[in-house]
């Protein structure tokens, strides 16, 4: 059964470490992190985009999918189901098709604006036991069209969103989606400090999960980041051994051009960069 992320990372921060959120495209997406979740033992996080909610044929197929995935695998983990950048409808919609967690990014209308719809999917969530995220300060890159300039967020609004009674909170530290480019400053790490202490227990998101050293994963953990997003690192190695497969010719060997063979390799690939993005994050035996 799907779980609200709650519990999961209230007790990330206070054990520091973060839960990977990873999110998801197809089915072979959805069973690579579900599986490794459960044979590493940690909870975990689906991310579902809104482009990739309209690609699998909406939110309801998604819920029913994972759903049957945790019953017929057996699956004992801790597992959340979760919005990614939702509009206000989206998050509506996801609450109504079954997620478990969504994330409502009003990062671009006003602080009010932000505060007034937030505080609106406060109510709705709590009454649901839905885990709800928000955000402040756009995130730096482009994610199925929208696009941020790599901004750092207030402190004195993040601990605004936070006292509305959000489950999690995403703030801009400098942190860009996909690939970060070659001028790249690093993680803002002032930043970072300045909105934990003003906001307390609440449990830090840091979207851009793709790229960022390890060095500085650490750190971002060590001061209050408890849930990490990755998306585009499991594309480009899930790429990388499709691409390799095809070019080894291997899909025109017997049946190699069967779809469960083909997407074999890229499978395998996601799960090994599920596999390593737990070891980093410390999430490992911690369901
Ligand atoms: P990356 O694609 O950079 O890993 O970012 C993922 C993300 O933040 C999803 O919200």
């Amino acid at each position: 059964m799907l779980v609200s992320a709650k519990e999961m990372l209230t007790k990330a921060k206070s054990g520091h470490y973060a839960v990977g959120h990873f999110n998801i495209n197809n089915l072979e997406w959805a069973k690579a992190v579900i599986l490794t979740a459960q044979e590493l033992n940690s909870p975990v996080i689906l991310g579902v985009s809104e482009g990739a909610g309209k690609y699998m044929c909406g939110y309801k197929t998604i819920v029913g999918m994972v759903n049957g995935m945790l019953e017929e695998l057996n699956i004992t983990v801790p597992v959340a189901l979760h919005l990614d950048h939702g509009s206000f409808e989206g998050a509506k919609k996801c609450i109504e098709a079954g997620f478990s967690s969504v994330m409502f990014d009003g990062s671009h209308y006003s602080i009010e604006e932000n505060i007034a719809k937030t505080t609106e999917l406060v109510a709705i969530t709590n009454k649901l036991g839905i885990s709800l995220e928000a955000e402040v300060g756009a995130i730096g890159g482009e994610e199925d069209g929208v696009i941020g300039g790599g901004e750092v967020a207030d402190p004195a609004e993040c601990e605004m969103i936070a006292n509305l009674g959000v489950t999690m909170l995403a703030a801009g530290i400098g942190n860009i989606h996909g690939k970060y480019p070659a001028n790249w400053t690093g993680l803002r790490f002032d930043t970072l400090e300045a909105i934990s202490k003003l906001t307390g227990d609440m449990p830090l998101v840091l979207h851009g999960g793709t790229g960022i050293p390890e060095e500085m994963i650490k750190e971002a953990i060590s001061l209050g980041v408890s849930k990490i997003n990755v998306n585009t690192e499991c594309q480009l190695t899930f790429a990388a051994a499709t691409r390799k497969y095809i070019e080894e010719g291997k899909d025109l060997i017997g049946k190699g051009f069967d779809p469960r063979k083909l997407l074999g390799p890229g499978l395998e690939a996601i799960k090994a960069t599920t596999k390593e993005k737990m070891q980093l994050f410390g999430s490992i035996g911690q369901a």
